[in-house]
């Protein structure tokens, strides 16, 4: 059995946990910066890499006393070396070192994305490569076919936002605050999707891409126009993101062969309208469809530290002299 400790401080959530090669999250805490950044509508790259330098000692060691294991039960030490806010990844994976060299065990630096991509088989044992993946959160927007641990083909990404940062901005326009995912869709239950006409970009178009910009500056523009409900904008802003969630995908399932799930990660995947068509989706294509529990959509230490289980039995290490990288490609 493997046993890693995973650090995640990539953006505005300081999260560690211990997780075994059994799929057993032995303790995790999360330390979340939601209050800090609220005031300003979005993640204060300064303010968050300060709270992460508070909050990131302590919660590893209250995550050691929780599980009952020391440092040196621990087979490796893995941590979040990018892409995110650099100030933020790099206490995480300063940190990471220090325990590693203290301990005398191996480091190993994780992807954020290769942390979400992987945590569905955290939560779902059947779930075997290869498998077709949207990748949805507040930075990224992928259609990814995942080949094995550190094999990713990636068919689509966004031209301009994040469906993260739509649902952010959008959330921002009607007033609701940060962050704005949760909100948007909790108000959208009172909405009627059909109430406000929006654009679907890229729809219809023949490779798999997103584009969001143009959807979140007709949001803007219908609230300005004073004519709508802001609950009717949320929904069919959501409605409008679904559509175009569902179009894209159809057209990376034609270009994804052999799959042996439809699979959803990333923050945006906490969403539970998002998860119903794609699970509708899936149906129709006769695929399963896997989404992590919410608690494991959101940033969080099990994903890192289940990557870093992949990668441990897989063979990988970092050396303690790898650098945190803002920037980081699948
Ligand atoms: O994966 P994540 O925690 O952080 C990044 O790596 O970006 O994703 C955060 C994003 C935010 O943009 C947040 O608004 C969005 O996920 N999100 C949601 C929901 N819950 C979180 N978006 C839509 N509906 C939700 N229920
Ligand atoms: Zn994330």
């Amino acid at each position: 059995m493997t046993l890693i400790l995973g650090i995640e401080s990539s953006c505005d959530e300081t999260a560690a946990a211990l997780v075994t090669s059994e799929r057993r999250i032995l303790a995790q805490h999360i330390a979340s910066q939601e209050e800090a950044h609220a005031p300003f509508g979005g993640v204060v790259p300064e303010i968050a890499a300060r709270a992460h330098a508070e909050k990131l000692a302590p919660l590893i060691e209250a995550t050691l006393a929780d599980s009952g294991v020391t440092l040196a039960d621990v087979d490796a030490i893995a941590a979040t070396a990018g892409p995110g806010l650099i100030g933020g990844v790099m206490v995480g994976l300063v940190s990471a070192k220090a325990l590693a060299m203290a301990s005398g065990k191996p480091l190993i630096a994780v992807n954020h994305l290769e942390g979400h991509a992987l945590s569905p088989r955290l939560a779902d044992e059947s779930l075997q490569f290869p498998y077709g993946l949207l990748l949805v959160s507040g930075g990224h927007c992928q259609i990814l076919r995942v080949d094995g641990v550190g094999q990713y083909r990636r068919l689509a990404t966004t031209i301009d936002d994040a469906l993260g940062e739509a649902f952010d901005k959008t959330a921002k326009i009607l007033g609701l605050g940060y962050p704005g995912g949760p909100k948007v869709e909790q108000l959208a239950l009172e909405g009627d999707p059909k109430a406000v006409k929006l654009p679907r970009p890229l729809l219809g178009s023949a490779e798999p891409h997103f584009s969001f910009a143009g959807l979140k500056s007709a949001v803007l523009r219908a609230h300005q126009s004073g004519q709508y409900e802001a609950a009717d904008i949320a929904a069919s802003f959501q409605q409008a993101a679904v559509d175009c969630l569902i179009d894209r995908l159809r057209i990376a399932l034609r270009q994804m062969s052999e799959i042996t799930a439809l699979v959803v990660a990333g923050g945006v995947a906490a969403n539970s309208v998002i998860r119903a068509a794609l699970e509708q989706l899936a149906d129709e294509y006769g695929l399963p469809f896997t989404a992590p529990p919410m608690a494991l959509c959101t940033d969080n230490g099990a994903m890192i530290a289940w990557a870093g289980v992949e990668r441990f039995e897989a063979g990988y290490s970092d050396p303690l002299d790898i650098s945190a990288r803002p920037r980081w490609p699948l």
